[in-house]
């Protein structure tokens, strides 16, 4: 079943909960998609986790549009969101707009994430009124790591709570189709949870969000530079992956590969 925004608006009001995964390429973006999972994000972490930087501002339009048409050709059925990169959308609606454009038209992306609240609302409505879906994404958003100071929880402090609800009511009331609520204290992201008929699909938010998104490759222990404690690793891939590469370095310094049944 192709799963679109209409699914996941549905899937929220039937109390299923929605599943969603980042993708950077299309090996494990068809993974994801014949494994069922409803959501795939062509997330800016890519910059993190593919291209090795210590965070997601350098990552660029160009490599986004890269990473989205990559992991546009294994999709089938998951809804393809891709993420509008640091600096394509804060400046202007019109670069807002052409950014969006560039992922849906050049990328194959169904719909878009931007970071931040009551700053990108008429950016949101600009994309929602050319029929561009826009999630929002609200909490430890990693493009304003430089303001926070770091990646630490963000909504402890009464204040900052109120500020993230009004800005998660503003971004439905702007059209946002779902909202990633990123790094906050799990009361907080139910009570947003509960009040937006919109989906809010949780990371390091507690269990009552709509849904849950992680990053692929933390999830799968592939990712060893820091493990956050939001992270469940259901697989130890890092450590399958040196130990087979030795494997293969030891036999073929040992002349064991290949053998006759791997020659011609
Ligand atoms: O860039 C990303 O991968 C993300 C998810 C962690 C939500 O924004």
């Amino acid at each position: 079943m192709k799963i679109t925004v209409k699914t996941l608006r549905a899937m929220k009001e039937k109390g299923e909960k929605i599943t969603a995964l980042t993708a950077y390429e299309a090996l494990f973006a068809g993974l994801l998609d014949e494994s069922g999972i409803d959501v795939i994000l062509v997330g800016d972490s890519a910059g993190m986790v593919f291209a090795g930087h210590d965070t997601t501002i350098p990552v660029t339009m160009d490599e986004m549009v890269y990473h989205t048409r990559s992991v546009r050709r294994a999709v089938k059925s998951a809804l393809l969101v891709a993420d509008m990169p640091f600096m394509s959308y804060q400046v202007s609606v019109e670069d807002a707009l052409r950014s969006a454009g560039r992922l849906l038209k050049e990328g194959g992306a169904e719909a878009v994430k931007m970071e931040g609240g009551a700053r990108i609302l008429d950016q949101v409505k600009v994309c929602v009124a050319a029929g561009i879906p826009v999630m929002g994404h609200l909490g430890m958003t990693p493009q304003s790591v430089n303001q926070f100071g770091g990646f630490a929880t963000q909504g402890k402090k009464k204040d900052e709570a109120e500020t993230l609800l009004g800005d998660a009511l503003a971004l439905e009331a702007a059209g946002a189709f779902s909202l990633v609520l990123e790094k906050i204290p799990a009361p907080l992201a139910a009570a947003i949870s509960e009040r937006l008929a919109i989906p809010a699909i949780g990371i390091g938010a507690g269990a009552s969000t709509d849904g849950q998104i992680l990053v692929t490759q933390d999830m799968l222990g592939l990712y060893e530079k820091f493990k956050p404690k939001f992270v469940r690793r259901y697989a130890e891939l890092a450590a399958e992956v040196k130990h087979a590469v030795s494997a293969y370095a030891d036999d073929v310094r040992h002349e064991r590969f290949p053998d006759e049944t791997e020659s011609f």
